[in-house]
């Protein structure tokens, strides 16, 4: 008996010191696993004499059976004190500053493409888009600017074959669509084209915006209308036109537009180089080649056209001074273009 009190009274004492429950199941497996002491004394119940047997088994069952007790009853401590460690530690601290989840913006080209877009689509134009790689007849001759013709060399330009070039222009675009579409039309192309060029205001790859404009009795007027609607919207709203004289083979006559400073208001300073204006794009009188190339009779039909490079008009109606900054991707850049 005595044994058999010294034997629960340590195997009390481990599983008060046993901390986890893995630790406790090792205590337990010592008194009670296969090999344990209390199957010991199992096994020992043959050197007791016949007699005796019945009453030390049923000992040694009652031993067995307290054991089992206190073990299951220690066992729902440690069990309870892990689990409470094991919730302290993975709660969730909604005080703790969360993650912080930078929201994009519109690239600034994309902005000055989609308001453009905006602009014109609320006079009625449709937008039509060319292709990049274009065909030198689309690019070029199409547009009354034959093979060895020296307005070739007012681009410079990056031949693929001496077919297929990278679209210098989108003007590209209006042979396209004329060719497909008879007037009246209104049409305007968005895209990128490609010059060999790299200084700080121009880039091997930038965008365009072409406009097209062909019905009966167009003139320079209409053109001179649209584009006023369009600097009052686009940079301030007292801005103001004028036209330039200057050459495209496509028109007749071409003319040169200039905005208004909308820095200075016209007055002069360094944006607009002390002159007041600003120059924005190319335009004019469709020439009658380019309409006659299309299959569209000039003695009927008139049209107008003029193309803007985005970047430019981006450049300048957010002040940025290097054109490698639109495609540097740099988020300190880019991030102070957020609504
Ligand atoms: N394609 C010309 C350029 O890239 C811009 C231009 C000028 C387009 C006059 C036109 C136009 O449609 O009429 O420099």
């Amino acid at each position: 008996m005595e044994q058999f009190e010294t034997i629960f009274a340590s195997a009390a004492e481990e599983a008060a010191k046993a901390e986890t429950s893995r630790a406790l199941y090792e205590v337990r497996m010592q008194y009670l696993g296969r090999t344990g002491s209390v199957t010991a004394l199992l096994k020992g119940m043959r050197e007791i004499p016949a007699e005796e047997r019945p009453a030390y088994g049923k000992k040694i069952n009652d031993l067995r059976e307290r054991l089992e007790k206190m073990f299951d009853g220690r066992d729902a401590e440690v069990k309870e004190r892990e689990l409470s460690a094991r919730l302290r530690e993975e709660a969730v601290d909604v005080t703790m500053p969360g993650r912080k989840c930078e929201e994009g913006t519109l690239h600034p080209v994309t902005r000055v493409r989609n308001e453009l877009i905006d602009i014109f689509s609320g006079m009625g134009f449709e937008v039509f888009e060319g292709p990049e790689i274009e065909n030198d007849y689309y690019n070029f001759t199409a547009l009354n600017t034959p093979a060895d013709h020296p307005a070739r060399d007012m681009q410079d330009t990056f031949y693929l074959t001496d077919e297929f070039l990278l679209r210098t222009q989108t003007s590209a675009g209006q042979i396209r669509l004329m060719e497909k579409k008879k007037p009246p039309i209104k049409m305007l192309s968005p895209g990128r084209v490609f010059r060999s060029d790299d200084d700080a205001t121009h880039s091997p790859m930038f965008h365009q915006m072409e406009g097209l404009v062909v019905d009966r009795g167009i003139t320079l007027c209409d053109l001179r209308g649209m584009l006023d609607e369009f600097a009052r919207t686009m940079f301030s709203a007292t801005s103001k036109t004028r036209l330039r004289p200057s050459y495209f083979p496509f028109t007749e006559p071409s003319v040169e537009v200039d905005v208004s400073c909308h820095l200075c208001g016209g007055k002069g300073c360094s944006l607009c180089k002390g002159t007041g204006w600003i120059e924005v794009l190319g335009a004019g009188i469709v020439n009658r080649h380019v309409l006659e190339n299309c299959g569209i009779d000039p003695d009927e039909y008139s049209g107008f056209a003029f193309g803007m490079g985005i970047e430019r008009i981006a450049m300048l109606k957010y002040g940025i001074n290097n054109i490698k900054l639109l495609t540097e991707n740099d988020v300190r850049f880019l991030k102070q273009f957020r609504d």
